[in-house]
């Protein structure tokens, strides 16, 4: 059974403080950095982009788990990889050669995530699972935080759980939206070895972040 890592999404931190608030997520006892990539084209919202995590990187030694939530994307992987990714995560409707930007994330030497939106069938994906470390399970249709869990797509972490033991595979399960103290638990019987949560981890217990990562965890 693998470890329950939490990964914060910064997209619910205070922008005007990301280093601190980086750092309080690390003292906090995160696994990683959850950092939401958007550009107003695949997804109806705007974020950061590579100069913004380059001078992140430096406030954390902290795996950063980067959503690319942008098309196309093939052409910007290497910028991310580049700026201090080190899991690159990628939406197959947003490229045109799955498998090529697979591999050109892979010849950096990074993981490469593939994210699945709420109505995206895991079919779409299966001839890439043996190549893939993580399946990003969208919770929430992407681009804001703070949105309404979409317990429907448990069946999809489910089979994918199912998946992994048929073919012997060790990939992560990541799911990402609307994750809470009153779900976490499901998501995590149903097979996610990974959370993100970003409103929950900033918002709830009066910011507690240690508090609030512990008690996901624990579910
Ligand atoms: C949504 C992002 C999620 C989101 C999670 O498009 O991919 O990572 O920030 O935030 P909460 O936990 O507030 O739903
Ligand atoms: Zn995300």
């Amino acid at each position: 059974m693998k470890k329950i890592q939490i990964s914060p999404s910064i997209l619910s931190a205070d922008f005007s403080q990301l280093a601190k608030e980086i750092k309080k997520l690390e003292e906090g006892g995160a696994d990683m950095i959850h950092v939401d990539v958007m550009d107003g084209h695949f997804v109806p919202n705007l974020t950061i982009g590579p100069p913004v995590i380059k001078s992140l990187k430096k406030h954390s030694s902290l795996p950063f788990d980067v959503h690319l939530m942008i098309s196309p994307v093939h052409k910007y992987i290497e910028d991310f990889s580049e700026a201090g990714a080190d899991i690159i995560t990628i939406h197959p409707e947003a490229t045109d050669d799955m498998n090529n930007s697979i591999s050109k994330i892979k010849g950096l030497n990074k993981k490469v995530g593939v994210s699945l939106n709420p109505e995206t069938k895991v079919e779409v994906i299966l001839q890439h699972l043996d190549k893939i470390d993580l399946v990003l399970i969208m919770s929430v249709n992407p681009g804001f935080g703070g949105q309404k869990f979409m317990p429907e797509v448990l069946t999809k972490v489910r089979d994918l759980k199912k998946l992994k033991i048929e073919k012997k595979l060790d990939f992560d399960i990541e799911i990402d939206g609307g994750i809470n103290f009153e779900n976490s638990k499901q998501a995590i019987e149903a097979g996610a070895n990974i959370l993100v949560s970003g409103t929950t981890i900033f918002k709830s217990n009066d910011g507690d972040i240690k508090k609030n990562i512990e008690l996901l965890r624990s579910k």
